[in-house]
């Protein structure tokens, strides 16, 4: 437990032992879900952690209120990872009301079987006084669901944002950030946003502009610290990103079975080097150990303006992680970034002219027609010198 002011404890959980958030994206550094309780004439907390927890929860619980009873549970967001205890905190705090939007309802009984007796439905912008500070409700679709909502604790320019503003990484010490936490988290959280909210970029600007009528002072979301100290520098992230707002450099992303388009990857990543055109580097088909794999790459597509895709021919297509990697970009409508393809291929290549193809479907810009080469890389077959001029 953890005091963030004299109404707002920290209850939030770290979660070190799970390798891959969603059963997809790695956590090297961990991730927390967080809880809050606002502590008033009433009680609130607002959301809860994922189940394995449950000691620690009530345990962070009752360290802030002691025998004190909960009377509302604040249900912003019902993805798993913040509402798998509800069922328990419910049985913990028999009186206890479930407060939550109209959109949240069906999926409360069909996940626990809620009873509607035990829900309070609050409208758009309603309030809900605890005593001395009273919260609202702003509806936030598809940030990341579509019953998604934040709550606003105006007596503390206090917003519990969900997954908004969330990030991956354990949260460590105090949980409040300092003026250097920001930039520790700052690529786990383009890393969160591009996995987990990528595809949402519109809804994320929607939230953001309701957000923009707020004196926001401090951000309590979902996962990550809470943040005080770098509130501008959070919401303007969040907002580039949501705007696909990207800088210059180069996202080299492949894939290589034996190791003939990954030679064609690292000379080009070499030029780059040699350039000084700034670059990254992902190999998808998870031959080394410890990298990020589709889950980095997604976070430098969100970071560079110009993508670099190799992949060898695979049964007249293209390799299946490149392919999955292709698919990624769609589904979260990807725009305004160039484009170029490379790969070896056997007797008949086909990934290269396919890449491109789903990349004009995105709108991208094709950079050339792409280097699609037979067997070995060789300098004499891709000149990786003169593409890195072309990516400048
Ligand atoms: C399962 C499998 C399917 C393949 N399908 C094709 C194909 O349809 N057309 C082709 O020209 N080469 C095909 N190849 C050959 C590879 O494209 C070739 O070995 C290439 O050099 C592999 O590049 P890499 O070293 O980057 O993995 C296939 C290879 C494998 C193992
Ligand atoms: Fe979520
Ligand atoms: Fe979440």
């Amino acid at each position: 437990m953890k005091k963030i002011s004299d109404r707002i404890f920290y209850v939030g959980v770290n979660d070190t032992d799970k390798v891959q958030f969603e059963g997809l994206w790695p956590l090297p550094y961990g991730v927390s879900y967080n809880s809050y309780l606002v502590v008033d004439e009433k009680v609130a907390l607002i959301d809860t952690v994922e189940c394995g927890f449950e000691e620690e929860f009530i345990s962070n619980i009752e360290e802030a209120i002691a025998d004190r009873h909960i009377d509302y549970l604040v249900v912003n967001h019902m993805e798993p990872d913040h509402s798998s205890l509800i069922e328990y905190v419910m049985q913990r705090y028999p009186g206890l009301m479930i407060v939550a939007n109209a959109r949240t309802v069906p999926m409360l009984k069909g996940y626990h079987g809620t009873p509607e007796e035990k829900i309070m439905v609050m409208a758009e912008g309603k309030r809900l006084s605890l005593g001395s500070c009273s919260l609202s409700f702003h509806m936030i679709p598809m940030v990341h669901w579509p019953e998604t909502m934040v709550t606003w604790l105006d007596e503390e320019g206090t917003v519990f944002s969900g997954d908004a503003f969330g990030t991956f990484g354990a949260v460590q010490g105090d949980v409040v950030d300092d003026e250097d936490t920001f930039a520790q988290y700052r690529d786990e959280m383009i890393r969160y946003y591009s996995n987990i909210v990528g595809k949402y970029g519109n809804p994320v600007q929607s939230a953001l502009k309701k957000l923009s009528g707020l004196d926001v002072k401090r951000i309590c979301s979902t996962h990550g610290p809470v943040w005080e100290h770098n509130v501008d520098s959070v919401v303007s992230l969040y907002d580039r990103l949501s705007r696909y707002e990207v800088e210059k450099g180069v996202c080299i992303v492949y894939g290589s079975m034996y190791g003939n388009t990954a030679a064609a990857a690292d000379a080009l990543a070499m030029e780059l080097e040699a350039a000084g055109v700034p670059y990254c580097i992902h190999d998808l088909a998870g031959n080394n150990s410890g990298e990020l794999g589709i889950s980095g790459a997604l976070r430098d597509v969100f970071k560079y303006d110009t993508i670099v895709v190799g992949s060898p021919t695979y049964n007249n297509g293209i390799f299946p992680p490149v392919e999955t990697f292709m698919k990624a970009l769609q589904a979260r409508l990807i725009k305004g970034r160039r484009f170029y393809a490379f790969g070896s291929y056997t007797w008949a290549g086909a990934s290269v002219r396919q890449l491109n193809e789903m990349a004009s479907s995105m709108g991208f810009v094709l950079l050339g027609e792409g280097m699609s080469f037979a067997q070995a890389y060789s300098r004499e077959k891709c000149d990786m010198a003169a593409l890195a001029e072309i990516l400048k």
